[in-house]
């Protein structure tokens, strides 16, 4: 064991391979393969990437963890309808988390709060973007909590949002309002 010492930077296309493999190994779902080709090419996806600059055995620059969003329409999107409505402001985004994971061995060292408080910051510093939100899978409490702590609000729980091996599992959503929200 070492001491780790967590470093965070853009992900970039050598990322490629060992970012799907931690996608493959931490989520339920599926991803194709022009989502990894759109996030480490940063094609309408902005991400961060967690490093440990003390990994041994020449991983120093491997992901420990990641998160990976893209800007919507608010009005496109389904909170649209929770934000406060500006006429005279058309163009408001939103930052939408698509995914978030931290690798086993790198857990509860507050990776994922820093990847997280990355986002908010990005989001804040677009002018027209209101809200950071996200889907969350209804069983996943280690996540949840997480999303509770760092003040996002619970705002919807959507029936069957997910279709996983046949099963449909309910997802919650929820919002961290930036700029005014
Ligand atoms: N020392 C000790 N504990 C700490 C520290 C610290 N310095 N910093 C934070 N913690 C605690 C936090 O308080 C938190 O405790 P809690 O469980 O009581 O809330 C806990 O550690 C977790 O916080 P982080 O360390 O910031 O989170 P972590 O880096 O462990 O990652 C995650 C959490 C992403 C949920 C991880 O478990 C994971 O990858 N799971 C599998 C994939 C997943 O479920 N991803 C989210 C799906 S939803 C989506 O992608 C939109």
């Amino acid at each position: 064991s070492h001491r780790a010492s967590i470093c965070y930077r853009p992900i970039e296309p050598s990322d490629r391979e060992i970012l799907e493999q931690i996608h493959c190994d931490l989520f339920p779902i599926r991803y194709e393969s022009e989502f990894f080709q759109n996030v480490v090419n940063g094609q309408d996806i902005v991400s961060w990437a967690a490093v440990d600059r003390n990994r041994p055995n020449g991983r120093s620059d491997e992901l420990v963890g990641f998160v990976t969003a893209r800007i919507v329409l608010a009005k496109e999107s389904e909170i649209g309808d929770m934000l406060r409505y500006d006429p005279s402001k058309p163009d408001q985004t939103l930052v939408y988390i698509l995914t978030l994971g931290v690798v086993d061995g790198y857990r509860n060292l507050g990776i994922a709060s820093s990847l997280i408080q990355k986002v908010v910051k990005y989001a804040s510093s677009i002018s027209t973007c209101r809200a950071v939100y996200l889907h969350v899978i209804s069983y996943n409490d280690p996540a949840i909590r997480l999303y509770k702590k760092m003040s996002f609000q619970c705002v919807r729980r959507l029936q069957g949002f997910y279709l996983i091996g046949g099963q449909h599992y309910d997802s919650y959503l929820f919002v961290y309002y930036v700029n005014g929200g």
